[in-house]
């Protein structure tokens, strides 16, 4: 048995909801575009799963952050999709692909086939296995990639208030289920390896104003070391995280957030792969002219940097499949993608845009006992990368442009003393 369609979307994520939008803009005839998902439901804005789909109070639920509500663009409920033609294949996983024969397999048996393929599998989250430890499967150890994963979390925080939460990484996952677990009145722990938190993005500076306000709300952080076992109750629960350092920590939750792989398997032997992903020229074509990927799992050239690199953030995803659309509709007019990297966070009442990259010297400036920070770095005598927290949209706008243009900067006492000034200037 087998379907055919002109285009197929893998993956049913941000970048397929924002793909499905500029595919009924520019033009797609009913019948035309299929999205194959694993998640049985349609596209969504994964940013509110560690956000607003924790709160303990007025919860974030579908159907209101389907895609593109994050960019105030139009909601795609599975009406949406049915009115314009679009077909949505959810609760399937497509098990091969047949790049050359321009066919995939799903795990119920049928084949679908596409003349162009747009591979937006994003990325699964590591699990503690892949690091040695077991116990990934105790009903108390939470993960968060999807809505699934989102829904167990919620259950395991309502069974457990006011019990003891153990946060396993220090990144974004990290970060975010904190201060939600926080506001869900637990007594949280962080565990991560490196000297201060978000290490990927952060300066020590930048952290240490983040950690000492969850400190602040009692967020305990323990340094430098991991964990090294589990042990569990005669339920399978775990009761305790045992880190390489001796600490025994109690906990009745464990979130897990170590950082992810992207979904690259079934293409890996049939297209480029790089920076583990999928390796995309401009036009977010890979080795493969009639397949293009987008989003966690592509990499792609970021012209600004003259080299290939790959971003695990929703703008990426959202403007990288626009672009592909319009890659593969319009061939001839399609200008190479030319995306300024953006990252975001929210997390209590705070709010960062970082613009870029973090390579470099790093000039922060701001009130760093108050509640506006911000930082830019600078490598090889330009402005590379910018950090603001608490900034009005205007003043975003201004660091984003300021990055964009690269400005030289070659005294960065000035820059420091100018601080969000010099970026309002530009
Ligand atoms: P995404 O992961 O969204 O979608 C991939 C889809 O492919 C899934 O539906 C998956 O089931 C499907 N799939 C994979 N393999 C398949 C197969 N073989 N068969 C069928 N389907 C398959 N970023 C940011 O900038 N700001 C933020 O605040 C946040 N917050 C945030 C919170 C949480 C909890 C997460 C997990 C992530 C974020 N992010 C973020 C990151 C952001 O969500 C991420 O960059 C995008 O979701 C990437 O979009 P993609 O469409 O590439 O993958
Ligand atoms: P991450 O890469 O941000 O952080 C991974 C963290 O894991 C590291 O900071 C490190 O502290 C920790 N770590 C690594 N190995 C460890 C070990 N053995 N033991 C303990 N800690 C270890 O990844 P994440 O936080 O898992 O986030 C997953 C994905 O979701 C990323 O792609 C991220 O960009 C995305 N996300 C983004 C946002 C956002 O942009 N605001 C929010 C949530 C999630």
């Amino acid at each position: 048995m087998g379907r055919a369609f002109v285009y197929v979307i893998l993956g049913g994520g941000v970048a397929a909801g924002y793909a499905a939008l500029e595919f009924t803009r520019k033009g797609v005839a009913p019948g035309e575009l299929c999205i194959i998902s694993e998640e049985p439901v349609a596209p969504y804005e994964r940013p509110a799963l560690s956000k607003g789909y924790l709160l303990p109070e007025a919860p974030t639920r579908l159907p209101s952050f389907h895609t593109c509500v994050g960019a105030n663009e139009e909601r795609l409920s599975p009406k949406w999709y049915k009115e314009h033609g679009i077909e949505l294949v959810l609760g399937t996983r497509v098990i091969s692909a047949d790049v050359r024969r321009k066919t995939l397999l799903t795990a119920a048996g049928e084949t679908i086939s596409f003349k162009f393929l747009i591979i937006a599998t994003g990325a699964r989250a590591l699990k503690l296995e892949e690091f040695g430890v077991t116990g990934s499967d105790a009903p108390n150890v939470c993960y968060l990639r999807n809505l699934a994963d989102a829904n167990r979390l919620v259950d395991v925080i309502g069974s457990q208030t006011g019990g003891n939460a153990v946060v396993i990484g220090g990144g974004y996952i990290g970060m975010e289920c904190a201060a939600s677990l926080v506001i869900n009145k637990m007594n949280v722990t962080m565990v991560f390896p490196e000297p201060h938190c978000m290490a990927r993005l952060f300066s020590p500076k930048i952290a240490g104003y983040y950690e000492e306000y969850y400190k602040s709300k009692g967020v305990q952080f323990v340094k430098g070391t991991v964990l090294s076992s589990f042990d569990f109750d005669s339920d399978g629960q775990v009761t305790s995280v045992n880190l390489r350092d001796g600490t025994q920590l109690p906990a009745d939750v464990v979130v897990v957030g170590i950082g992810i792989r992207p979904n690259t398997s079934l293409f890996e032997g049939q297209l480029t792969l790089d920076k583990g992903g999928i390796k995309t020229n401009g036009k977010m074509q890979t080795s493969n002219a009639s397949v293009y990927a987008v989003g966690d799992v592509a990499a792609f050239p970021v012209k600004l940097f003259g080299e290939t690199r790959r971003l695990e953030h929703v703008d990426s995803a959202r403007k990288s499949a626009i672009h592909a659309v319009a890659s593969i509709l319009d061939p001839q007019k399609a200008d190479e993608f030319d995306y300024l990297p953006f990252f975001y966070s929210r997390v209590f009442a705070f709010s960062w845009q970082f613009y870029g990259d973090n390579a470099g010297e790093v000039v922060h400036f701001g009130d760093f006992s108050g509640s506006r920070i911000g930082a830019y770095w600078v490598s090889k005598g330009h402005l590379v990368g910018s950090f603001l927290e608490g900034g009005t949209k205007e003043e975003y706008d201004a660091i984003a442009l300021a990055t964009k243009v690269k400005p030289a900067v070659d005294d960065l006492a000035k820059l420091e003393e100018l601080g969000l000034e010099f970026a309002l200037a530009i």
